[in-house]
């Protein structure tokens, strides 16, 4: 059993309650830390949470708090981890980990040397159809990983703070590229070396500083491209789809909008909440049936309080995060400059010096192989490149039955 305090009485915070205290579970609030007294005192009393404070510190410190989960604005994400390397608490901290690279290396590295566990909350990364996914190519189901793209887009976020640039450090890239880009980095395989990013971003809708609609590349040192596609000003709910390609096959997931549920309604009857940003409650409807389920909570807080009991690293952890900022940072880059940016690594842990694998495949001992097609009248094709002349030929398998 864990005895969590959440930092944030908001919007994350109530998910994170949900999942820690759905189903059976064992571990529990102890505290909850909120800037307002009366969404503190409302968090606890909907959670039958124990203790609550308006100070961080006290939070933090409480002799019930063992594990720190924080739910707070992206500009406060350091001072809270700070508070719990001064206290030597173990902390949990959504995404995005930093405003940018720099913010997050600090706390991971603050935690690593006081031996602080520090786990990133990268819910994409845990939902039941990610998992299964992610296991199915790690046993080679897909060959090896070309490309990797993931789209979150939504009509925008619910509070203040997000629209800030000082607060929240970046618009779409930041808030919903984390996920993505962490998404096709873990597809592609983490100890791959993320190298560049072209990205176009804009502002499209939105009386904004920071973007609101993005698209980005991130290249990887082996060749394999990372996609991301990211939006605050999409309409109709809010889009979550993965498509992977490898060599031997492909995977689609869709997380959100397409889940196999569909519904439709006059209106007629309460209404209400459908699902996560979901901009209507009448006509068709695409309802999520557990989202705290769906979005991955469960797994994720599995995971981290289990690498804690079990003293391992997270399947996410601070690291992870620091990545992600990294290739954020280059990304941000890249919008302005319009060209390739580096992703800047001075901490990297994964392999180095890997290069684009031979496009090379040997049909016989002449020839290189290009592809074979079945036609319609039975006939196969082959087309080969000779090794000696470059020439590119194809052979014809006839079906003359
Ligand atoms: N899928 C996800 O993992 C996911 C989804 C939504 C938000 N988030 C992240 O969670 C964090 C919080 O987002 P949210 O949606 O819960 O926001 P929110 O505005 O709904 O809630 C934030 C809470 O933080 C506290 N707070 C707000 N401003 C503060 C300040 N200046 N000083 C101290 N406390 C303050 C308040 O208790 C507030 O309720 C962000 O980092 C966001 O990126 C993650």
């Amino acid at each position: 059993m864990a005895k969590v305090c959440i930092l944030g009485g908001g919007f994350i915070g109530r998910f994170y309650a949900d999942a820690l205290h759905g189903q059976r579970s064992r571990d529990r609030v102890e505290v909850v830390y909120a800037r307002k007294e009366e969404t503190a005192i409302r968090f606890a009393n909907d959670y039958s949470i124990p203790h609550y404070t308006t100070s961080m510190e006290e939070a933090v410190a409480h002799p019930e708090t063992e594990v720190v989960v924080i739910a707070l604005p992206n500009h406060i994400h350091e001072e809270a981890v700070m508070l719990c390397v001064k206290h030597k608490k173990a902390v949990l901290c959504t995404k995005p980990l930093g405003r940018n690279a720099e913010e997050a290396l600090r706390m991971t590295k603050a935690c690593e040397e006081a031996g602080v566990f520090g786990g990133y909350l990268e819910d994409l990364c845990y939902t039941p159809k990610f998992l299964k996914s992610l296991q199915s190519i790690k046993d080679g189901a897909i060959g090896r990983i070309l490309w990797a793209k993931s789209r979150e887009t939504h009509p925008g976020p619910h509070s203040d703070w997000f629209w800030n640039i000082e607060m929240a450090g970046g618009g779409a890239i930041l808030d919903l590229g984390c996920h993505c880009i962490e998404i096709a980095r873990n597809f592609i395989g983490k100890d791959i070396k993320p190298v560049e990013v072209m990205c176009w971003a804009d502002t499209q809708v939105k009386p904004i500083d920071a973007e609101d609609h993005a698209i980005g590349l991130v290249k990887y040192e082996n060749g394999a491209i990372g996609q991301f596609e990211v939006s605050w000003t999409f309409r109709g709910g809010m889009d979550l789809r993965d498509e992977v390609m490898g060599t031997e096959g492909t995977i689609w997931t869709n997380s959100f909008l397409r889940t196999g549920f569909e519904m439709f309604t006059t209106g007629k009857g309460e209404g209400g909440y459908v699902s996560e940003k979901a901009e209507s409650a009448t006509g068709w409807l695409f309802p999520v049936g557990d989202e705290t389920h769906e979005l991955g909570y469960t797994h994720m807080f599995t995971d981290m309080f289990n690498a804690i009991e079990e003293g391992r690293t997270p399947q996410e952890s601070f690291y992870d995060g620091y990545v992600v900022n990294a290739i954020i940072d280059a990304a941000y880059k890249s919008a302005k400059s319009k060209l390739w940016e580096p992703v800047q690594l001075p901490d990297w842990r994964g392999q180095e010096g890997l290069q684009k694998p031979s496009v090379y495949q040997e049909y016989d001992a002449d020839h290189w192989f290009i592809k074979e097609e079945l036609l319609p009248n039975g006939d196969l094709k082959i087309i080969l490149k000779k090794k000696e002349s470059g020439e590119i030929i194809e052979i014809e398998k006839l079906n003359l039955k």
